[in-house]
């Protein structure tokens, strides 16, 4: 463990996020970058660092909406909740790393019901505030009834159900970062969000959505799952598929911006839309993924008895995400916008923080691992597609090995398709070639 560094919030460490300095309990080792799976320990207090690539993509998905107006119009605020926020470490994250020219339009609010989790955050936000201080009054009047909240330097921040807080103001960003699972406040997520909002949902009942845990799934989701390597692909789409549905029960319907299987836990951003119209069509999106006997898949909407023995579902069968939004999350921008310049990390340094030329590099690779893989991807997730399993593909191409990623994805593009790799922990092909090409591909690279 690192030695004992003083601070000006209390006993602890200091770790760097981005550019945000978290201030960690005395009893949380430091943490190590890039970090896989859960935390060891939870609690008041506790910071999962496994989460930080899930709270780096948040910063820049917000400063993607404030930048290219697809949330708010230019001149309008964009109203934020985190509303199970804990020590509120990516409220923190949107206020010290989001562009300065795009801060006065900001109105973040951060909700939790543990007293010791706000009082933290209140802490290190006042300990290490943001490059440019925030001059707003607290929006406190948009909500149903007298509030009890806290304003500190552009956080607004409120000890409540987060079901409560969802419901008495309209949000056009809502983060649910629950432990397990996000069903119980789903709902109020939907219902709370402003007529064009967006909603941002982590699950880390991964054994529930891939159905490793039938039961679980069952009651929680409504589905059934099969475990194979699709399982990752269908646990996000399971998530998609009630948050859609929930979304139509409130005459609104949803667009995927972002969704992803990050090891331990899956996490959706969709854009939610108010439309009687479209939220009627929501099963139009909802259906079943069949196993075909060659080891690939197809989605069908109604699946017969004997394809439900060797389907999954019923699951999102639409779109995972947008093409230019999702383009856009480049290495180079993640580093632009989160990682620290030299004048900062010597701030922090002056806070107490121990960061050496290492840590720097290192937390720059975990910036650029919270993205990797996506832009590349953008425009095949986007639209229809297939994904294949590296290790599936010898056993469908009868050639008993496979070939190296980067010769397929050639050998694909050459025959006039996408193919690219995505975001898993597991080495997955997508590609909107044809099976018979894929196949061809696979059995001339292995043979070449
Ligand atoms: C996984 S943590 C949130 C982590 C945080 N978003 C981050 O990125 O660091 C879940 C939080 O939900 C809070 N919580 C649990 N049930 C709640 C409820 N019904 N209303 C409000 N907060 C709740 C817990 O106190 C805990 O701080």
């Amino acid at each position: 463990m690192a030695e004992e560094q003083p601070t000006d919030v209390g006993p602890g460490h200091l770790w760097l996020e981005g550019k945000t300095l978290v201030h960690l309990r005395q009893d949380q080792d430091r943490p190590t970058h890039m970090p896989r799976g859960p935390a060891k320990r939870t609690g008041p207090g506790f910071l999962n660092p496994a989460m930080a690539p899930a709270r780096t993509r948040s910063v820049l998905l917000m400063a993607d909406a404030l930048e290219h107006s697809w949330l708010t119009k230019p001149d309008q605020p964009l109203r934020a909740l985190d509303a199970l926020c804990a020590t509120g470490v990516r409220v923190r994250r949107w206020r010290n790393e989001i562009p300065e020219n795009h801060q006065n339009r900001l109105r973040i609010t951060a909700n939790d019901l543990d007293r010791f989790a706000l009082d933290w955050l209140n802490r290190s936000h006042a300990a290490f505030p943001p490059a440019v201080s925030v001059d707003h009054d607290p929006e406190d009047d948009r909500y149903l009834r007298p509030v009890k909240g806290a304003m500190n330097n552009g956080i607004y921040t409120l000890q409540n159900d987060a079901r409560m807080t969802l419901l008495e103001a309209g949000y056009q960003w809502v983060d649910l970062d629950p432990f397990g699972s996000p069903v119980n406040f789903l709902d109020a997520a939907v219902q709370g969000l402003a007529r064009v909002g967006f909603l941002e949902v982590t699950a880390t009942d991964t054994a529930a959505l891939t159905g490793s845990s039938q039961g679980s799934q069952f009651r929680r989701y409504g589905a059934k799952g099969i475990v194979d390597s699709y399982a990752h692909d269908d646990a996000v789409r399971v998530l998609l598929g009630l948050v859609a549905t929930t979304a139509a029960r409130h005459d609104r319907s949803i667009e995927p911006v972002l969704a992803l299987f990050d090891g331990h836990h899956v996490r959706i951003s969709v854009k939610v839309r108010r439309s009687r119209e479209s939220a009627s069509n929501v099963l139009d999106s909802i259906g079943w993924r069949i196993r075909n006997d060659d080891g690939t898949y197809r989605f069908v909407h109604h699946p017969t008895p004997e394809e439900v023995e060797r389907g999954s579902g019923p699951l999102w069968i639409g779109s995972l995400w947008d093409e230019h939004i999702a383009g856009r999350m480049t290495e180079e921008r993640v580093l632009a916008v989160c990682s620290p310049t030299k004048e900062e990390i010597e701030k922090a340094k002056k806070h107490g923080l121990a960061w050496n030329e290492n840590d720097q590099e290192y937390a720059a690779r975990e910036l650029r691992r919270s993205v990797r893989y996506i832009s590349e991807a953008a425009m095949l997730m986007a639209k229809d597609h297939t994904l294949y399993h590296m290790d599936d593909l010898p056993n469908m191409a009868g050639t008993g090995q496979a070939p190296k990623m980067d010769a397929l994805f050639e050998a694909i593009q050459e025959a006039g398709y996408g193919a690219a790799r995505i975001p898993d922990i597991d080495p997955f092909l997508v590609t909107d070639a044809p099976h018979e090409v894929v196949m061809g591909c696979v059995r001339e690279r292995c043979h070449s």
